[in-house]
């Protein structure tokens, strides 16, 4: 497969590319664009890099076809090219003139492939060297990528010179109505939710066990066995959406799910509904709180969302390294940082390391055949939400906070140790076997990622702190 593809890339690399900036003389000096107005000198840099090594196969329309690319094999191959390298990266005009700005995503991505010097493909470079980024122009895009990382709410209050680093910090404290958010603590822990009163979101949610069961898979009412493992709840405000595919749009949306599935809580919610209406205390609460609404199911499920966003761990030990503290982190937890960058945080970025994107599950390899076991349904990932076939495996990139405590992992929750997941991840995603001292030490690095809950660290949190 993989060898099929560099074939490919081989053929257009030599057939197209080699002879198209030779014999065409191409560089920026025959195209000038005009920058928008505040882009810094960094930009201009970066984006004059862009423009010569990158836009051919990365902004479609803009690239550069020699004479014969117009004979009909020539013209496919390159367009298959193009299309898959913009899938994952569209350089428009617009943002190499300065007009868009580039998503923390595409930075995340950039940055991966500038460390690991896997752009422009190897092949390409075998055959035609001056495409290669030297030190100078890979130094130039990095402290771009930093910069525009600068600009961003995230890292407010990290230490200057690591405002530009892919992970930032989770904040010490979120604003929020504190009323909704202890109306929602008690929705969250209230068994009137589950069809027999004896599941609250809690059961599977446990947060003394990092907001998760600790399970492989989730078990509902009458001790039904789920399909799929049980994420965080933890900072799980920061996900782009909710659910492994991505199906809840937000933490409301997604709350009104596992109350009314008959596999997890098996309640309706009309009944719910009128269960809360008999309360002691919601009603005057619900009222005070939300005067035109009172008990709805849309105002049951927003005040599960307001709690679940006061539910940031932030004081982790690489939150205060992010700070400034730069004495904290051992030379192990370092150098799993380090290696980290280079394979993991195009994917695994921002405040929780993930959250932010979608990837397929087995980028370099086969991860189902590698399991073995029969493929269920779950295992289609966001294929089920969009029915495009380009989705089938792909999840949402889940967040690396608290990994510590959140074991089993992956949405089959098939991982029973952290170090299992580490080392099938850099197969599966990186393609690299990775020796038993990287795998340590990036699994030190993801420990230093714990984060506190009530001012106690996730690992020691028990009943009486939340
Ligand atoms: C010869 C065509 C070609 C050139 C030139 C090229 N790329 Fe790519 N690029 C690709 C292809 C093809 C992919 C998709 C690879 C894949 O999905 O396996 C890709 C993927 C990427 C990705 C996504 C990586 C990820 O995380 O999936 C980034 C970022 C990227 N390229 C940046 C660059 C930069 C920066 C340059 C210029 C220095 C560049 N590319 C030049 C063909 C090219
Ligand atoms: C029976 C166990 C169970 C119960 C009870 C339960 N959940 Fe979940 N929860 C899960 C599982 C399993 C998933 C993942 C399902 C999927 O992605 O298809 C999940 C997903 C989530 C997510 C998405 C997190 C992410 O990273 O995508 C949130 C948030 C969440 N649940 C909150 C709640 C709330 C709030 C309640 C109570 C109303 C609740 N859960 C009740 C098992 C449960
Ligand atoms: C191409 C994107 C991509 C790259 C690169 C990547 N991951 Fe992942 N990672 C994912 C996705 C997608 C999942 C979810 C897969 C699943 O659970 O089914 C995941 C899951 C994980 C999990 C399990 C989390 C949990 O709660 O279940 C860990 C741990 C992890 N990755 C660590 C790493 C490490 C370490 C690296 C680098 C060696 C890495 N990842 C590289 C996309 C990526």
């Amino acid at each position: 497969m993989k060898h099929k593809k560099q074939i490919v890339i081989a053929l257009i690399a030599f057939v197209l590319f080699l002879p198209l900036s030779n014999m065409l003389g191409l560089t920026s000096k025959n195209e000038s664009i005009a920058f928008s107005q505040g882009t810094s000198p960094s930009f201009k840099a970066a984006s004059n890099i862009l423009q010569n090594k990158c836009v051919d196969c990365h902004s479609p329309g803009m690239t550069r076809f020699p004479f014969y690319a117009k004979l009909p094999i020539a013209e496919q191959l390159m367009e298959k090219d193009i299309k898959t390298a913009s899938a994952r990266l569209e350089i428009s005009k617009s943002m190499y003139s300065g007009e868009t700005k580039f998503t923390p995503l595409m930075l995340a991505r950039l940055e991966g492939v500038l460390r690991n010097d896997s752009m422009p493909p190897n092949l390409y470079l075998s055959m035609h060297w001056t495409g290669q980024l030297d030190q100078k122009e890979k130094a130039a895009m990095l402290a771009w990528i930093a910069e525009e990382r600068e600009q961003l709410a995230w890292s407010h209050d990290t230490a200057p010179t690591l405002k530009g680093e892919p992970i930032q910090p989770l904040p010490l404290t979120v604003s929020l109505n504190q009323n909704k958010v202890l109306l929602g603590k008690r929705l969250f822990f209230d068994r009137r939710l589950s069809g027999d009163q004896t599941m609250n979101c809690a059961s599977c949610h446990d947060l003394t066990k990092g907001g998760t069961d600790q399970a492989r898979v989730a078990t509902g009412i009458r001790g039904q066995q789920g399909p799929i493992n049980s994420p965080s709840v933890f900072n799980a405000a920061y996900n782009l959406a909710q659910f492994w595919d991505g199906r809840a749009k937000d933490l409301a949306e997604q709350a009104a799910g596992p109350v009314a599935n008959p596999g997890e809580m098996g309640a309706n919610w009309s009944h719910v509904l009128e269960a809360l209406k008999l309360d002691d205390s919601y009603p005057k609460d619900f009222s005070a709180l939300y005067p035109d609404q009172g008990i709805t199911l849309l105002t049951v499920t927003q005040a599960i969302a307001t709690y679940e966003e006061s539910l940031i761990t932030g004081g982790s030990k690489f939150d205060e390294y992010l700070r400034g503290n730069n004495h904290i982190l051992t030379p192990e937890e370092r150098n799993g940082y380090y290696l980290f960058k280079m394979d993991c945080a195009s994917c695994h970025f921002g405040p929780t390391l993930g959250g932010m994107s979608y990837e397929k599950l087995g980028t370099s390899q086969d991860y189902f055949a590698k399991r073995g076991s029969t493929l269920t349904d779950v295992d289609n990932g966001r294929f089920n939400v969009t029915h495009n076939e380009a989705d089938r495996h792909v999840f949402k990139v889940p967040n690396l906070r608290n990994v510590e405590v959140t074991q089993p992992y992956f949405h089959d929750g098939s991982a029973a140790t952290l170090e299992e997941a580490v080392r099938t991840m850099a197969t599966v995603q990186v393609g690299k076997e990775l020796s038993q001292s990287e795998v340590s030490d990036i699994v030190a690095f993801l420990k230093t990622l714990t984060g506190k809950y009530h001012g106690v660290p996730l690992q020691s949190l028990k009943e009486e702190n939340l």
